[in-house]
């Protein structure tokens, strides 16, 4: 990594806050429907263009309220953006549960697994730097990659959700995936020492 500030590093990638520099690009992401077909289909257009991708700068080490977002971004070794992690916690104080959503919007040298290790990361910088005790989201029954990411994460399965996320294509269902901060284990190891 060629700058500081990372919360956590990966074998391969840095996580840390979003930050002014990084809106544009991430609106990028969110709405370019190749990365992002979920969230366009979600969106009409006139609400997609109102919607402030800035909103995400929110300060989450200071309570703002209902919302309580901690959205973080991945670097690669050379410090450019590969992907977009946005937790949310809808229920108040004390914050126990929260929603989690990622976009892989680069590959380097399309490698594999980028979306595995950057939400492993974004986990444990949730369960370490948030009074999170669970982590849940629905994935959509036909998004395998979702899916897989979220078994090798160690989700467990708590639910089918029926017609529960438009799309282009139709309404899909979903399965509701979770995980607890007591039987969250990172699937690599981590040098601590790289905790800034
Ligand atoms: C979902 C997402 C974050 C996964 O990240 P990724 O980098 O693509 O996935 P990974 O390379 O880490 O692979 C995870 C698993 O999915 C599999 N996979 C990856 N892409 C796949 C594809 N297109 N089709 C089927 N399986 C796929 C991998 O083989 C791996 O499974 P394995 O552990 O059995 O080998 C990424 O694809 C993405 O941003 N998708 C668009 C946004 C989205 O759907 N977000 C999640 C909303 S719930």
């Amino acid at each position: 990594m060629t700058q500081e500030g990372y919360l956590l590093r990966g074998p391969r990638f840095g996580i840390r806050r979003i930050q002014e520099r990084d809106i544009d690009l991430i609106g990028g992401w969110i709405f370019d429907p190749e990365l992002s077909p979920e969230y366009i289909a979600r969106a009409d257009p006139e609400e997609a263009e109102q919607m402030d991708v800035r909103a995400l700068l929110t300060p989450s080490d200071e309570d703002p309220g209902p919302f309580y977002f901690l959205a973080l971004v991945a670097d690669d070794a050379v410090g450019e953006q590969v992907a977009f992690v946005n937790f949310l916690s809808k229920n108040g104080p004390p914050h126990y549960l929260w929603e989690g959503e990622i976009l892989v919007g680069r590959r380097p040298d399309g490698a594999k697994g980028v979306g595995t290790e950057v939400f492993a990361l974004a986990i444990e910088v949730l369960f370490s730097e948030t009074p999170a005790q669970k982590l849940w989201g629905p994935i959509a029954t036909d998004n395998t990659a979702s899916l897989r990411m979220a078994e090798r994460l160690g989700f467990k399965w708590e639910g089918f959700l029926r017609q529960h996320i438009p799309m282009a294509s139709g309404v899909k269902d979903a399965r509701l995936g979770s995980v607890l901060k007591s039987e969250w284990e990172l699937p690599f190891k981590l040098d601590r020492e790289e905790h800034v």
